[in-house]
């Protein structure tokens, strides 16, 4: 709860004890002059202790007929006004006003839904993009703050009490609303966490805690500006390189029983590597090996050179036992492309098609593959592709991490193309079983085809 300064209070009268319920249900009431006048003494990071619903949640579920109206729907097709429930353009400007002053755009209520999950499930359109638009931003956001922290921090290897740290001279982006612009100043990482984190969704690993950034703005009150999607410190690719790994028909499985790699993803292999090996006769190179599915397709393409790099000893073995190492026209670098790619580089190697699809690594190295090896081995006509699983288990998170990428590639000179590719019923088929983790919830796939900019 904020802090009150002493001074003259246009809210005197407000009851400390029950401003959360009252800023709840301003918002649930689209209520704008009243939550206005809350949210300058209260805060827009709070939760129902019964629902788990934020402000954002209890704004956007009032456009929900209840279930009488929706009865009296079904029967009275293309009635469009649902009884009591409030209007999506009153929920727009509620969920705005909201967002400026610091609510957090992916916070969970007691039914796993994030206020972007409930805009989509009740089809809120201008809502559901809001929300996506704040993700980004905040996750931009994260990306810079990203930045500092490893300025500040030096040491990687820090304890993790030792990780609490200030960071000085934040600018915040252009863009963020009046919230951010309080948050200059000081900025600290909280390692406590209100949100089960997406799991790291290039990496297809299970999510777990994570730091939660919190802005502090100069009155003292704290101030959650977001926490990293992706990042998963618990299953980093270092443990994940010393790992036993089993493959089991369909699926290659880590030691946790999280799915690496499984067989439903061929046909997003099969168009990933007809975009980038689209004729005969070009350099090629694909990073992660897994099960082989997309180095076979980009064999089949007949490439002047394939190259394959790969990490885990167990893949490696899986390399030399089917006999890739001397298969014509493929080179395999055993190693991590952290450690392999330089050396390709200083060799002044160029291909024609890059494709990245590696386990338990972050955006983060995503964002380097490609803003500092792509950029240095793909020549100026050449293709770059990835496995976009970003953010996968859910669709707001997927909206959100589609955009994120595209700036951020658009930062390193690249332009994308996204084909689209249907995703098959994946709970239908009963593909999860034996998965510790189901990391696919999403109906479209997003085939990213990035090319320099002209
Ligand atoms: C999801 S699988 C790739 C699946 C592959 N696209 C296919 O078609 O079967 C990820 C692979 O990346 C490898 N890997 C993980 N981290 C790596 C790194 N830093 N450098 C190289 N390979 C890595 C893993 O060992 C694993 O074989």
């Amino acid at each position: 709860m904020a802090a009150t300064n002493g001074a003259a209070d246009p809210l005197a009268t407000v009851d400390t004890d029950t401003i959360n319920d009252e800023i709840l249900l301003a918002a649930a009431n689209h209520d704008i002059d009243t939550l206005t006048k809350l949210l300058r003494t209260g805060s827009a990071k709070i939760q129902d202790p019964e629902t788990g619903f934020s402000p954002l949640h209890a704004a956007i579920a009032s456009c929900e007929p209840d279930e009488d109206e929706k009865m009296e729907d079904a029967e009275d097709a293309g009635d469009a006004v649902h009884g009591n429930a409030l209007s999506e353009e009153s929920a727009l400007a509620t969920v705005k006003l909201l967002l400026e002053n610091g609510a957090v755009w992916n916070e969970l209520d007691n039914n796993d839904e994030t206020p972007g999950c409930t805009a989509h499930r009740l089809g809120l359109k201008s809502v559901y993009s809001a929300i996506v638009d704040a993700g980004v931003r905040a996750e931009l956001l994260f990306g810079r703050l990203d930045g500092f922290t490893l300025l500040a921090g030096g040491d990687d290897d820090e304890d993790e009490e030792e990780e609490e740290e200030t960071i000085d001279g934040f600018e915040p982006a252009p863009d963020r609303g009046p919230a951010t612009e309080a948050a200059k100043g000081v900025l600290e990482i909280d390692e406590s966490c209100g949100f089960e984190p997406t799991p790291n969704p290039s990496s297809k690993v299970e999510g777990a805690d994570v730091p939660t950034l919190t802005s502090t703005d100069p009155s003292g009150a704290d101030q959650k500006v977001d926490e990293p999607v992706l990042s998963n410190p618990n299953v980093n690719n270092d443990a994940y390189l010393k790992s036993e790994l089993t493959y089991s028909g369909d699926r290659l499985l880590d030691s946790d029983k999280n799915a690496v790699m499984m067989d439903w993803e061929t046909e997003i292999m099969k168009v990933s590597a007809d975009q980038l090996a689209y004729k005969p006769g070009l350099k090629t190179m694909n990073v992660g090996h897994g099960m082989g599915i997309v180095d076979g397709m980009f064999l089949a393409n007949n490439p002047e050179m394939h190259y394959i790099v790969e990490a885990h000893p167990r893949v490696q073995k899986k390399l030399r036992d089917e006999g890739w190492h001397d298969k014509p026209n493929v080179t395999v670098l055993e190693g991590r492309w952290q450690d392999v790619l330089p050396k390709l580089i200083e060799e002044g190697v160029q291909l024609d098609g890059i494709y990245y699809d590696t386990y338990a690594e972050d955006y983060k190295d995503l964002k380097e593959f490609f803003a500092e090896y792509v950029i240095a081995l793909l020549n100026r006509d050449g293709k770059f592709g990835f496995y976009n699983g970003l953010g996968a288990d859910r669709q707001v998170c997927y909206d959100v991490y589609t955009k994120v990428v595209e700036l951020d590639l658009f930062d390193a000179g690249m332009d994308v193309e996204w084909t689209d590719i249907a995703v098959p019923d994946l709970k239908g088929r009963d593909e999860w079983a034996g998965v510790r983790y189901p990391y696919w919830n999403v109906d479209k796939y997003l085939l990213p085809t990035c090319k320099f900019m002209a």
